[in-house]
């Protein structure tokens, strides 16, 4: 089996796809700074799966170090690259801190595909690439609009080099997967989401508050033009998210030498409001959030959810968990960790 490299392996998405790869018998390296990451994530992949993948404490902006990293005789049959920086509101505070990370990283990564070292790049991209969409579900074909934060634009620039890279080198392939919100944690609750800091995001919001470390969750507003006037998102399992991953690889695998850059949209195809969250969060796991509503968050764009009819066909994939299962993984992981990390 063709060995993955894994930037960012140790982090949240990451490390569930590392144990999706595993489970398919996929070799595993993982190249990971550990900036917003622990190496206890290893013991978690190792218990899951019974293998500790190979990792090594490098940061890809760094080319030098990255080159190598390709050059310890490895054969790198892809790429799966999702180390970058993620939080919107501190892109916007620090944008050369993310441009230059995020763009950097990458071209690097598309600089060692040049010259040879892998053909293959699965890229970790973003439904913040297409703004507020005119039209719901949103497709692959629906436009890039105007980003709303330095994140999103790393996101759709990322897009558009690499296009550029692949189809000014025919022998190189890549698949981007737009996520919509990725949620929940490994059904054995020992990997999961760990926020630096306060989350910026839903649902570690929720759990923190569900477990006592946040007095009260805000609801950033509740007079968006929808039913019942909160935000509305597409949230599927984190699981089932790195599943896709496993697909795409197998696609570039199988079929080498695309002319283009293929992206597919990856969520639900359902989306939910943010009051239906926390209500339904409450009812599967048997607990009260308290919460309040506030005012609406800058940036925020009223509601998006995916058409993932490509992913379905062309992938083979689709999000199997239901919400309420997800849901119960995210308050799984958030009980395992805080008892382990007292
Ligand atoms: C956004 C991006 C996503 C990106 C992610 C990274 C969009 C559509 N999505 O996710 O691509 O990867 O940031 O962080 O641009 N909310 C509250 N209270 C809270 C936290 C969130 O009410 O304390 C609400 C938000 O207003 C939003 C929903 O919950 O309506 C989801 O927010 P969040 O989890 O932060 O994700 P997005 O902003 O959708």
């Amino acid at each position: 089996m063709d060995t993955i490299l894994v930037t960012g392996g140790t982090g949240y998405i990451g490390s569930h796809t590392v144990v999706e790869l595993i489970e398919e018998g996929f070799p595993v390296v993982i190249a990971d700074n550990l900036s917003n990451s622990d190496l206890a994530v290893l013991d978690g992949i190792e218990k899951i799966t019974g293998v500790r993948p190979a990792f090594e404490e490098i940061d890809i902006c760094d080319a030098g170090k990255l080159a190598r990293l390709f050059d310890t005789g490895r054969e790198i049959g892809a790429i799966i690259h999702f180390a970058a920086f993620k939080a919107v509101g501190e892109s916007v505070e620090k944008p050369l801190m993310y441009y230059r990370n995020n763009m950097v990283s990458l071209m690097n990564l598309l600089e060692e595909m040049k010259a040879g070292k892998s053909a293959n790049l699965v890229f970790s991209s973003s439904c913040t690439v297409y703004g507020q969409p005119d039209t719901l579900p949103v497709t692959e074909s629906a436009p890039f609009k105007k980003a709303a934060s330095p994140y999103g634009k790393t996101k759709q620039m990322s897009e558009e080099i690499i296009a550029d890279v692949i189809f000014a080198n025919p022998s190189l392939n890549a698949i981007s997967l737009r996520y919509f919100n990725p949620i929940g944690a490994h059904p054995s609750g020992l990997i999961g989401e760990v926020p630096a800091g306060m989350p910026d995001n839903l649902v570690p919001f929720i759990t923190q508050t569900a477990i006592g470390l946040r007095g009260e969750l805000k609801v950033f507003g509740d007079d968006y033009n929808t039913p019942d006037g909160s935000c509305i998102r597409d949230y599927l399992h984190v699981a089932d998210l790195a599943k896709a991953h496993v697909a795409a690889v197998r696609r570039l695998l199988d079929r080498q030498n695309r002319e283009a850059m293929e992206a597919f949209n990856l969520g639900t195809g359902k989306g939910v409001s943010v009051l239906e969250m926390i209500k339904t969060f409450e009812k599967v796991n048997k607990i009260k959030i308290n919460y309040s509503i506030t005012g609406r968050r800058p940036g925020d764009i009223e509601q998006v959810w995916a058409d993932t009819s490509l992913a379905n066909r062309e992938l083979g994939w689709s999000a199997r968990s239901s919400l309420e299962e997800t849901l119960e993984s995210a308050w799984k992981w958030e009980k395992y960790y805080r008892n382990h990390n007292k």
